[in-house]
C-alpha cells in the first residue's frame, strides 16, 4: 500500500478526519496528501513521488518552499531567542514597510491568520461607525469566523433570487442570531449593490469584500463595481475593507487595491504576506486604526501576534517581492500558463475556461462565457474537475480540491519557463482523461 494512504489510515485514528484543517482533504484523490519534503515549485510525497505545485500552500508559498531568504531569517530569529509576546525592532520596521507598498494603510497590526484578521476588522469597523450591520458579498470567503460563515459554498439549487440571496450557513453551530446582521449581495451587481444601499445604508458598519474574487477561482470586478462600491460606502458612512489575504502581492506589490486604484478604508493581508509562515495583518486609516486599545477602546490582542519568526519571515519575504524584476516574471509565468492550459481545453476539444490575475487563477469545466459572480462559478462541471484533478495528480502535477463550489489555484516565484512546459506536458496526458 502506498504510504500516503497508510499514513491517510493512521492519522484517521487520531486526528480529526485525519487532518489539522477540514479543507485539507483532497476530495479529488478522497484523502489528504502527506508531503515529506518540499523545495522550490516542487512537492515530494511520503511515497517519493514529485509533484509541480500548483496549490502553494493555498497562496501563502508566493516564493516557492524553503525559500534560502526567508529561512535565513527565520534561523537568524531562533538564534535571538525568538522571544514571543514582545516587541522587537522587526515589527516597526514591517510595519513601515506595510504601510510604504500597501497604499491604504497608515497603521497596521499583525495578527495569526486570515480569519483574525477579517474578525477584528469587523469588530473595529464596528466600534468606529456605532453600527451593527454587514455587508458581504455571495460566495466571497472570510475565513471560518461566524460573522462571515453565510453564503459560501451554497448549491446552485440554494441560491435563491438574486436581489434577496440565501445566507446559506457555510456551517453548522453558528448562532441564530448572527445572520440578522448580515445583508448578502451577489458580486459584481452595481444594481443589486445601489438597492442593498437604499434599504440598509444607514444600519451599515461596514462592506467586506474580495478585491479580487480568487475564492472562485479568479474574477476581477468591473470598474463600475468598485467605483460605485467606493462611492457609495463614502456616501453613507459606511467604511469599506478589501479583505487581501489572498490578493496581497499576488500581482503587484500594493495588491488588489493598488491594481484597481482603489482606496478602502481599512484591509486584511494574509498568506503571501507571511513568506509561508502564520502572519497576517490588518490596517488602514490612522483614525480608524487609532480606536484599537491601548489609544481607543477597541481591543485586539493575542499571545502570538506578530511572533519574532514570522516577522522576521515576512520582512525576508516582501523584500523578495521587492527585488527588480519580481513581478514581470510572475506576469509572464501566468500568461504561458494560462495560454497554456486554454491551448489544452481547445486541443482536447473540451468546454473550460481559465481566468488568473498574477500568481493565482481558476479553471472552470463546462464553461465558456466570462465568469463574473459566484452564480456563473457554480456552473461549472465539478465532476469534470475532480477527475482532471486526480488525473493531474497521477501525473505530477499538484492542485487541491477545497471542496467548495469553485477552486483557485496558483504557482510561485521559483517556477521557471522549462517547469511550466513540464506542467503542461503533464497536463495534456491529464485532460485526455477529462
Ligand atoms: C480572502 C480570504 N480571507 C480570509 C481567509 C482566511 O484565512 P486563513 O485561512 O489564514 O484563516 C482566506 C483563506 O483562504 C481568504 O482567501
Amino acid at each position: 500500500m502506498s504510504r500516503v494512504v497508510e499514513q491517510y489510515q493512521r492519522a484517521c485514528h487520531s486526528l480529526a478526519g485525519g487532518v489539522s484543517s477540514s479543507t485539507r482533504l483532497n476530495r479529488a484523490v478522497g484523502h489528504a496528501m502527506y508531503f515529506d519534503r518540499a523545495a522550490g515549485c516542487k512537492l515530494w510525497d511520503l511515497d517519493g513521488k514529485e509533484y509541480l505545485d500548483l496549490c502553494c500552500s493555498h497562496g501563502a508559498t508566493l516564493l516557492g518552499h524553503g525559500d534560502p531568504r526567508v529561512r535565513q531569517a527565520v534561523e537568524r530569529a531562533l538564534e535571538r531567542g525568538a522571544a514571543c509576546s514582545y516587541e522587537n525592532e522587526q515589527h516597526a520596521e514591517l510595519a513601515e514597510l506595510l504601510c510604504d507598498v500597501i497604499p491604504c494603510l497608515e497603521r497596521v497590526r499583525f495578527t495569526g491568520s486570515g480569519t483574525e484578521a477579517t474578525m477584528h476588522c469587523i469588530r473595529l469597523a464596528r466600534a468606529y461607525t456605532g453600527k451593527q450591520k454587514l455587508l458581504k458579498f455571495e460566495g466571497n470567503f472570510h475565513g471560518y469566523h461566524d460573522q462571515v460563515m453565510f453564503a459560501i459554498g451554497t448549491p446552485a439549487d440554494q441560491l435563491g433570487p438574486e436581489n434577496h440571496p440565501s445566507l446559506y450557513p457555510g456551517s453548522t453551530g453558528i448562532a441564530d442570531g448572527l445572520k440578522e446582521q448580515l445583508i448578502v449581495v451577489p458580486y459584481n451587481r452595481v444594481d443589486l449593490l445601489e438597492q442593498a444601499f437604499y434599504d440598509h445604508g444607514k444600519e451599515l458598519a461596514a462592506v467586506i469584500g474580495e478585491p479580487i474574487y480568487y475564492n472562485a477561482g479568479c474574477i476581477i470586478p468591473s470598474e463600475e463595481f468598485i467605483e460605485a462600491l467606493r462611492d457609495l460606502t463614502a456616501r453613507h458612512g459606511v467604511l469599506l475593507i478589501f479583505d487581501e489575504v489572498l490578493s496581497a502581492f499576488r500581482m503587484g506589490l500594493g495588491g488588489a487595491q493598488e491594481y484597481l486604484g482603489v482606496m478602502p478604508d481599512l484591509c486584511t493581508l494574509g498568506k503571501a504576506v507571511g513568506g509561508g509562515y502564520p502572519l497576517s495583518a490588518f490596517g488602514g486609516r490612522q483614525d480608524i486604526m487609532d480606536r484599537l486599545m491601548p489609544i481607543g477602546d477597541c481591543q485586539h490582542s493575542g499571545t502570538y501576534n506578530g511572533h519574532p519568526v514570522v516577522v522576521a519571515a515576512a520582512l525576508a519575504a516582501i523584500n523578495a517581492y521587492r527585488e527588480p524584476g519580481f513581478y514581470d516574471h510572475i506576469h509572464t509565468i501566468a500568461k504561458s500558463l494560462c495560454d497554456g492550459l486554454t491551448a489544452l481545453f481547445a486541443r482536447h476539444g473540451i468546454a473550460g475556461r481559465v481566468q488568473g490575475l498574477g500568481a493565482r487563477f481558476g479553471i472552470y469545466f463546462g464553461v465558456d462565457g466570462e465568469v463574473r459572480d459566484y452564480r456563473d462559478a457554480v456552473k461549472h462541471q465539478r465532476e469534470q474537475m475532480l477527475r482532471f484533478i486526480k488525473a493531474a495528480i497521477e501525473r505530477g502535477v499538484y492542485f487541491h480540491d477545497y471542496g467548495g463550489a469553485a477552486c483557485h489555484h496558483g504557482f510561485c516565484a521559483a517556477m521557471n519557463a522549462n517547469d511550466v512546459t513540464d506542467a503542461l506536458r503533464r497536463l495534456d496526458l491529464a485532460f485526455s482523461r477529462v
